[in-house]
């Protein structure tokens, strides 16, 4: 495995819209276990195939709490319900963080690397996941959906991204202490 190198913005490619993959090739586990690696390197709760530079529409998941990621193909949220504020960050913007509206709820359909359909219903943070990395997948970013446009500000130290979470999230770790100024400090990637 290999650890990418990250698409940061201005990079065009995070404005552009992944490809839907066809039959899953058979190269995609070793290009999903590159993302997964960089991802945890990146100390990501999620990833998504343009930011590694890749238009495959494939994003990778793995919440602080679990012990693999959750890899999708052509992954769509096909429902949402309810609006709610949170603070986001994004391993392509680093050293911001934002307040946006994501939904309370959603349900997402993708296929897995075995070809076989995965139904997701989720809230909280994997809600907040699947909608920022389905919405890398289209070209967009968190910072389209802040509450208002004041509300994207710089994180102090250093230019990293990732100083609230805790290191260790590869198994079991709960949640970065989200500490500080902000009660929902989980980022999606
Ligand atoms: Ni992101």
């Amino acid at each position: 495995m290999s650890v990418l190198t990250m698409r940061i913005l201005p990079d065009p490619i995070l404005r552009r819209q992944a490809r839907k993959v066809g039959k899953v090739p058979a190269n995609m586990k070793k290009f999903t276990d590159d993302m997964i690696e960089t991802m945890h390197a990146e100390l990501g709760v999620g990833l998504a195939a343009n930011q590694i530079g890749s238009l495959q529409k494939v994003a990778v998941i793995q919440l602080p709490d679990w012990e693999e990621a959750l890899v999708l193909i052509n992954p769509e949220i096909v429902r949402q319900e309810g609006e709610r504020e949170v603070v986001e960050g994004c391993l392509s913007i680093p050293g911001y963080r934002g307040l946006v509206k994501r939904s309370v709820s959603v349900r997402a359909r993708a296929i897995g690397l075995d070809g076989k359909i995965i139904r997701i219903k989720a809230d909280g943070l994997l809600a907040q996941a699947l909608e920022h990395e389905t919405g890398h997948l289209q070209g967009s970013l968190y910072i389209d959906h802040l509450v208002t446009p004041d509300d994207l500000w710089k994180i102090p130290q250093g230019g990293e991204e990732e100083e609230e979470e805790e290191s260790g999230e590869e198994s079991g770790s709960s949640p970065g202490t989200p500490a500080e100024d902000q009660e929902t400090g989980e980022q999606p990637e």
